[in-house]
C-alpha cells in the first residue's frame, strides 16, 4: 500500500521536507523529515499540547523560518522565491484560522474578513466584488448580517470564530490551516463548527490541514497523522 509520506504523491497541495526548526534560547526543536498534504485532503494531525504543532504551522505559513529544508507550496518551493514573492504566496496560497482566531480587535466583523485581500493578489481576483463575498460567506456560516458592522472586540467567541472561517476561506486560497479551531467550544458547538469548516472546505474544493490536542474530531478527516509519528522532538539544553 502506498504510504503518503514515504511514497510523496504527484503534485501535492504541501510538502515539507528536511524541516529543522529550533525556538532560540528555548532547546525546543522540531525536525519534519517529510509531510505531503495531496491536493483536497483534509488532514487531521494530532498532538499534546506543547508538542509543537503551532510551531510547525508558522512554519508552514511563513511566520517563523526554517533552519533547514523546504516548503513546498502549491507547487513552489518558497526558499526559492524573494522575500515580497514569498509573502504573496504564502497569502494568496494559504487561509488561516489562529487559535485564539487573531481578529483585529477594533476592526468590524467585514473589514476583518476582507484583511488577507489587501496582501494576495490571486485571492483579490477571485473575488470581484469582496463585500458580497464577505456577506455571502458570512451568510453561509450562520451570521447575521449585522454583526459584519461590529467591531471584533464586541462578537462573541462563536461569533468571532465564525468571522476567522470567514477571512481564511475568503478569495479561495487552494490551502486552509486551521490551530485548534475549536478549543473554545463545547462538544456540540465543535461538531456544528467542523460541519460548518467542511462545508466550506469543499464548496471551495480547498485542502485543509486542522492540528488539535482533541482527538475527537478526527474521524471526519481524510487522513489522521500523530505529530510525534512525522516529527522528531527534541528538548533540552541549548
Ligand atoms: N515564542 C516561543 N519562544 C520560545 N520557545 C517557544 C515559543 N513558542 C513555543 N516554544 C517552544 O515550543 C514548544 C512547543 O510549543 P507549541 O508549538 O506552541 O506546541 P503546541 O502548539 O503543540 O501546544 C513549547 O513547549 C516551547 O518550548
Ligand atoms: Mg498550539
Amino acid at each position: 500500500m502506498a504510504d503518503p509520506m514515504t511514497d510523496p504523491v504527484e503534485d501535492p497541495m504541501l510538502d515539507l521536507s528536511g524541516l529543522a526548526y529550533r525556538w532560540p534560547g528555548s532547546g525546543f526543536g522540531i525536525d519534519v523529515p517529510r509531510l505531503t498534504i495531496p491536493r483536497g485532503q483534509s488532514l487531521f494531525l494530532h498532538g499534546p499540547s506543547g508538542s509543537g504543532k503551532s510551531t510547525l504551522l508558522s512554519l508552514i505559513c511563513g511566520i517563523l523560518a526554517p533552519d533547514r529544508g523546504a516548503v513546498r507550496l502549491d507547487g513552489r518551493d518558497l526558499a526559492t522565491l524573494g522575500a515580497r514573492a514569498r509573502d504573496r504566496a504564502r497569502a494568496d496560497g494559504i487561509g488561516v484560522i489562529f487559535q485564539m482566531f487573531n481578529l483585529i480587535p477594533y476592526l468590524s466583523g467585514e473589514a476583518n474578513i476582507l484583511l488577507p485581500l489587501r496582501f494576495a493578489p490571486a485571492r483579490r481576483a477571485n473575488c470581484p466584488d469582496p463585500q458580497a463575498q464577505a456577506r455571502r460567506l458570512a451568510d453561509e456560516l450562520g451570521l447575521d448580517p449585522q454583526v459584519l458592522a461590529i467591531p471584533a472586540a464586541r462578537l462573541s467567541v462563536g461569533q468571532q470564530q465564525r468571522i476567522a472561517v470567514a477571512r481564511a476561506m475568503i478569495g479561495q486560497p487552494p490551502l486552509i490551516v486551521a490551530d485548534e479551531p475549536t478549543s473554545a467550544l463545547d462538544a456540540q458547538a465543535q461538531a456544528g463548527f467542523v460541519d460548518l469548516l467542511f462545508d466550506q472546505v469543499a464548496q471551495a474544493g480547498a485542502t485543509l490541514l486542522l492540528v488539535s490536542h482533541d482527538d475527537r474530531l478526527a474521524p471526519r478527516f481524510d487522513r489522521q497523522l500523530a505529530l510525534p509519528d512525522i516529527a522528531r522532538i527534541t528538548r533540552g539544553a541549548v
